[in-house]
């Protein structure tokens, strides 16, 4: 097995102080709501409130009447393009009377007033006029296609894998298993609602402020909208209360429809999210129903089937790409010769369902590792040893035939988890402790995956990242990068990387916010790609510095010096010549040395076939491996994790601290999805729309052992050998429960979330 090794560096790999910690404890940190400007009025939306119908008439007679109403503006305010969507723009962004509306979330119109709770309240007594249609509300209505939410078909995306000769395997084998899985919808649920304000400003154009992953989407949108050139719209990222996905696309939205009052008023304009309108209107984890066959020949996977069915809700916007992810991950991190998936995004009259960490991936990895656990149970095999007998391995070949050779971890983190849990011990123990408790169970589950870093073949063309690196005669630094702090700790780690390439000191480097007049498009901030991209765009820069420096510091020896060390604010020879950074700063400064430069960091080149699915699906992988114990109470049917053991394949971990911090943060998220989080609508309407009946883990749910390892196999493309941990740290989650909670019940759960409900129904049905 190869033992992970990886470099010591000096700020690299050490515990550092977060660098944005201080203000957001302190308050100043300033969100999207706690920014404001003269004369900006404050804007609320009006929404269908149907799943389904034909708009007829939108009456505003009213609503203006309202005191501190400064205007209602409707699809014929809209200066550009009325039409929005990042991959198929398939969404109107107000809809046009006459057209239709395609679910409860559906924009009509948007109220501008004096503040907040007057635009609320007016759009309240905006009135209109529906009529009603029959809506779709399920994927097995929407294959129907009885009613069409467009035209055509419902059945509108679709891509697959065909590697080998699955249905012949299949077809001969002997050892065949059958699995159907249900995941249901997930809600982001980020402290921060979204929020958008838009300032026409001393460029003749617009200056945008906001909660957002993707700077460069939000100033396309607001381009299309308006109708003005991207040289016009501005867009600086404010301090983010999180994001997990949900603020890829949807912020691009939020900023259309307030650009379309700060247009028409000449006015800055602010858009703030209530919790109901934002779980009403915005993206979610997908539902996903899946159908598995998978040929066993002794304990080795011969083949895997897979068709999986995405519900798109009303519109596009990002499932293509989110299938893709969906895809490539259905057939998990194992290394099979024959595999055929097939997955469908299908249109329904609700909520369009988006980005969340893991991105489509989450739903089939709870479905191939409930399979494959369902498969050992019923062959008599070790699930653990399942896994280690087909885990992908340094020279494997991955379910799209991507032959991977180096930063292979997967074998590694499986046994980091054997020997964490105690594998064989925490068995004996749980089943010790059943045959003594009727009314408790416990169960072990064990889950195993795989994560394709970054954009991947299906979005390379967006897969690059800039940085702007500037020192001043002070010797402070300032960093700017397309990429986004939203909680998850980028800041850091780029000033880290910064600290470690220019040798200056944490203290003297400050990483800015996000501003698209500074950096150019750098693609979106999401597809735990960040510390690869902007890191290396960083370290490119700060090189270039460092060689400016280099060179000032021999010239001002007059040749009598050696190549100079960075360290901590120090630049030193070997021949005994010392001077501060800040000083030699300044002696640069002097000799009138240009002391900024930009980064850049693209993408290596992917080849894939995307008519078969063969290729080089990712640029690396990360992997992860989990174990979880278990506690079901027989009576309610309520679940709880008692202990949980997980290690991943990070590449390098630049700041521990941070890696583990999203372990930990990406793990009761998961717990969440696994069996508390569960989104309830009726005819398209949510009802579970804020936290009272929306019911996310909160501290009492974490377990008391949450023991995480960190393995390192480095990545040769990224920096310092990194590859990604934003998603990943949540992606074995359900699967490791579901299966912990199928031992303890003695049944197969085939959905999440594992609400007790669901238990207590299991408990009930016959033994299968
Ligand atoms: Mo992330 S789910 O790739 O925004």
């Amino acid at each position: 097995m190869p033992e992970t090794k990886s470099e010591d560096y000096r700020v690299v790999g050490r515990k550092v102080k977060r660098v944005d910690a201080l203000e957001k404890i302190n308050g100043q940190a300033r969100f999207a709501a706690d920014i404001s400007f003269d004369r900006q009025v404050h804007c609320a939306l009006v929404i269908a409130g149907t799943a389904h119908g034909i708009l007829r008439s939108i009456d505003t007679s009213e609503a203006l009447q309202i005191e501190g109403v400064e205007g209602i503006f409707t699809w014929k305010d809209v200066p550009g393009e009325n039409q929005l969507g990042e991959v198929i723009k398939d969404m109107p962004c107000l809809v046009k009377l006459g057209d239709r509306v395609r679910y409860y979330g559906d924009v009509v119109a948007v109220v501008a007033a004096r503040d907040r709770q007057t635009a609320e309240l007016a759009a309240g007594f905006v009135k209109l006029q529906i009529d009603e249609l029959e809506p779709v509300l399920s994927i097995e209505e929407a294959l129907q296609d009885r009613i069409l939410v467009h035209e055509a078909t419902n059945n509108r995306v679709s891509k697959r894998i065909r590697k080998g000769d699955a249905q012949g395997v299949l077809r001969e084998s002997e050892c065949v298993f059958e699995g159907e899985f249900y995941a249901h919808y997930q809600e982001q649920a980020y402290m921060e609602p979204q929020g958008i304000t838009v300032v026409p400003d001393l460029d003749y154009g617009f200056t945008v402020y906001g909660t957002m992953q993707c700077p460069y989407y939000v100033q396309t949108a607001i381009s299309n909208v308006l109708g003005l050139p991207m040289s016009r719209i501005r867009v600086i990222q404010t301090e983010t209360g999180g994001a997990f996905g949900g603020k890829e696309d949807v912020p691009s939205y939020v900023a259309s429809y307030a650009s379309i009052a700060a247009f028409n008023l000449k006015r800055p304009a602010q858009i703030i999210y209530s919790r109901e309108i934002d779980i009403q209107t915005t993206s979610k984890r997908h539902p996903v129903k899946s159908f598995y066959r998978v040929a066993m020949e002794g304990k080795k996977i011969k083949a895997v089937e897979v068709r999986a069915y995405m519900d798109m809700g009303a519109y596009a916007t990002l499932s293509p790409v989110v299938m893709f992810r969906t895809l490539v991950h259905a057939a998990g991190a194992y290394e099979i010769d024959n595999v055929s998936i097939d997955t469908y995004g299908v249109y329904t009259n609700k909520v369009p369902p988006g980005a969340f960490r893991g991105f489509g991936s989450p739903q089939v990895l709870f479905a191939i590792e409930s399979m494959i656990d369902d498969i050992a149970q019923r062959l008599g095999i070790d699930p653990l040893e399942i896994r280690e007998e087909n885990t992908l391995r340094p020279g494997s070949k991955t379910s799209t035939g991507h032959l991977i050779e180096e930063s292979v971890g997967a074998p590694v983190t499986l046994a980091k988890v054997k020997e964490s849990s105690k594998w064989y011990q925490l068995m004996e123990e749980t089943i010790a402790f059943n045959s003594t408790n009727s009314d408790r169970k416990r169960g072990v589950g064990i889950s195993h995956i795989y994560y394709g870093v970054s954009l991947g073949a299906g979005g390379q063309f967006l897969d690059k990242s800039g940085a702007h690196v500037l020192i001043n005669k002070d010797g402070s630094v300032e960093v700017r990068i397309g990429g986004t702090e939203m909680g998850q700790g980028a800041k850091t780690v780029i000033a880290m990387i910064a600290s470690q390439e220019l040798g200056q000191r944490m203290d003297k480097i400050i990483v800015h916010q996000p501003d698209t007049a500074f950096v150019p498009d750098s693609g979106p901030t999401v597809a735990s790609r960040t510390t690869i991209y902007s890191g290396n765009a960083v370290r490119n820069a700060c090189g270039n510095l460092k060689a400016k420096l280099s060179k000032v510091f021999m010239e001002s020896f007059s040749g009598d010096s050696d190549l100079p060390i960075f360290e901590e604010g120090i630049v030193r020879d070997g021949r005994g010549h010392e001077i501060t950074f800040d000083s030699l700063a300044n002696a640069a400064y002097s000799a009138n040395v240009k002391l900024f430069e930009s980064g850049w960091y693209e993408t290596p080149k992917l080849s894939f076939d995307m008519e078969k699915g063969i290729g080089e699906a990712y640029v690396t992988y990360s992997y992860a491996s989990q174990v979880v114990q278990v506690e079901v109470d027989m009576t309610t049917g309520s679940t709880r994790v008692i202990k949980a053991f997980t290690a991943h394949d990070v590449g390098k971990a630049i700041n521990p601290d941070g890696v583990i911090g999203q372990i930990q943060g990406g793990f009761v998220q998961g717990m969440g999805y696994a069996l508390y989080e569960d989104l309830k609508l009726v005819n398209g309407k949510i009802l579970s729309d804020n936290f009272n009946t929306y019911i996310i883990p909160t501290i009492h749910e974490v377990p008391q052992d949450l023991v995480i390892d960190i393995v390192e196999s480095p990545f040769p493309d990224g920096p310092y050998g990194a590859k990604g941990i934003g998603e990943p740290s949540l992606m074995p989650v359900p699967a490791s429960i579901a299966n912990a909670v199928s031992m303890a019940i003695g049944k197969r759960v085939r959905q999440i979330p594992i609400t007790p409900e669901y238990v207590l129904r299991l408990i009930e049905e016959k033994k299968d």
